[in-house]
């Protein structure tokens, strides 16, 4: 082992211990932040510039060396030290090496714990930028499936079984809502963390002469946290993001669940395409739909993630702990999961293949018309529980006979209700059920071209 002869600082006797020095670094993952940190960095060191807290010509070499050291990232040619325990300090230490004196300038007015707010912010409102991006290109290639599909019939389903005949579009129109509400959340929250925790300094604020304005305004967020203490401890909103992170993965794990199941032998309803499928090493006639497995399997740590930071913040006392160095590992992990499975999504809907012969045909199994009897016995005048029990009854005779309410011929009808009439079979079809269901929000073929050219409106 490496022989260990660093102290901290002149406050310590004792060189830390190495296991310490490996336990309590985060260089190996924060350095993800080093752009963003850079990026703080020299709208710190402008103001203090400006509020003449530094030389101007100190401030010209800190950008120099700040430049150079984002070039040096970029080219994945920077150092990084477990020695040096974070992102921060490792910047702080390379920009020393290049620039010299000025460099010890940087940290003026400001700490670490206030430098860690502000780069999670920054960088997580990147990432919720992207991610709604994503967000509604997946949108886009549902609604252009939804298009495709208006006229393609399915058995809408309760409770797994048979309930109503629905559009396939109808079917996806309830994806592009509730993508539309995580499109939301990811908004609305974004507004509550856009505001700068630098300033804060270590927790009390500082004495120099500070424009926290300033520096808010040239990073891009809405205004200054208002309370120092606050602005170093709170981690409320890295919880909203993996909240907001855990619904969008529960919305797109419902949907993989579906396409797994449309995709199985009992249902093909549709085709996922190959390059989004894997065989299997012992039986040669599989095709596992491993994709959206994934989908439904990696929304278990995203949830896990949001319980870690929960529970990571529960017992913290004011203001910063050192606790808070752990929000970053399942962050990052959220962010990740968040970005492929998104990059994925629209992929695999854009080439799935639909078989709306077998969609309608599994509609027409299961009595799927049988509330449209009712509904017009209804509209001739008796009321819904008797219907009720006469369709009931209706559905038994079928079931017996094995065929469909629809396959009853005009006078085995009349013998359950005498005011049915001929023009009953006209309700009785897939196509009848759905048409009458018109109103906003319902599946008839005219209400969903509607919902279709809003939501294309509302997309561009
Ligand atoms: N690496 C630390 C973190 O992620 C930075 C803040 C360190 N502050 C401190 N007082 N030790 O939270």
């Amino acid at each position: 082992m490496k022989k260990n002869t660093k102290k901290w600082s002149e406050r310590f006797s004792e060189p830390t211990k190495q296991i310490v020095k490996r336990y309590t670094a985060s260089v190996n993952f924060d350095s993800r932040l080093a752009l963003v940190d850079i990026e703080g960095s020299l709208v710190h060191a402008e103001m203090l510039k400006n509020q003449k807290i530094i030389l101007t010509k100190d401030f010209k070499a800190i950008q120099k060396g700040l430049n150079q050291i984002k070039k040096e990232i970029i080219a994945d040619r920077f150092k990084w030290s477990l020695d040096l325990e974070d992102v921060h300090l490792n910047i702080e230490k390379r920009l020393i090496e290049i620039i010299g004196e000025p460099g010890k300038k940087l940290h003026t007015g400001r700490s670490r714990n206030d430098q860690v707010s502000t780069d999670m912010r920054i960088y997580v409102r990147n990432a919720t930028d992207h991610i709604v991006g994503q967000i509604k290109n997946l949108q886009r290639a549902t609604i252009h499936l939804a298009e495709e599909n208006i006229y393609t019939i399915m058995p809408g389903l309760t409770h797994l079984q048979v309930a109503q005949p629905v559009s396939f579009a109808h079917h996806l129109l309830a994806y592009y809502e509730m993508l539309e509400r995580d499109v939301c959340r990811f908004n609305d929250f974004r507004m509550r963390m856009n505001l700068l925790p630098l300033g804060a300094a270590a927790l009390a604020g500082t004495s120099y002469p500070i424009n926290r304005n300033f520096v808010a305004k040239k990073l891009g967020f809405d205004g200054v946290m208002q309370n120092s203490m606050d602005a170093v401890s709170d981690r409320d909103f890295l919880i909203e993001f993996n909240a907001a992170a855990s619904i969008l993965m529960m919305h797109l794990s419902r949907w993989a669940e579906e396409l797994i199941m449309w995709s199985s032998p009992f249902f093909k309803f549709v085709e996922i395409s190959d390059g989004f499928c894997t065989g299997s090493s012992i039986m040669p006639q599989k095709k596992n739909p491993d994709v959206p497995e994934l989908i439904r399997g990696k929304t278990g740590r995203v949830y896990g993630h949001l319980m870690a930071l929960l529970t990571l913040m529960k017992g913290q006392p004011l203001a910063y702990n050192k606790d808070n160095q752990e929000d970053k590992e399942p962050i990052f992990d959220v962010i990740d999961t968040l970005e492929d499975t998104l990059e994925i999504f629209p992929e695999m809907i854009a080439e799935l293949k639909v078989f709306p012969v077998n969609m309608e045909a599994a509609a027409t199994k299961g009595y799927a018309t049988a509330t449209d009897l009712a509904d017009y016995l209804v509209k001739k005048g008796i009321s819904f529980r008797e219907a009720h029990g006469i369709v009931a009854k209706v559905v038994k005779a079928a079931v017996t006979k094995d065929c469909d309410i629809s396959e009853f011929d005009l006078i085995t009808l009349k013998k359950y209700s005498k005011i049915i009439e001929s023009d009953i079979y006209k309700y009785l079809t897939l196509e009848g059920s759905i048409k009458s269901r018109k109103h906003i929000g319902g599946t008839a073929f005219a209400a969903i071209t509607k919902t279709i050219h809003k939501a294309k409106l509302n997309l561009n």
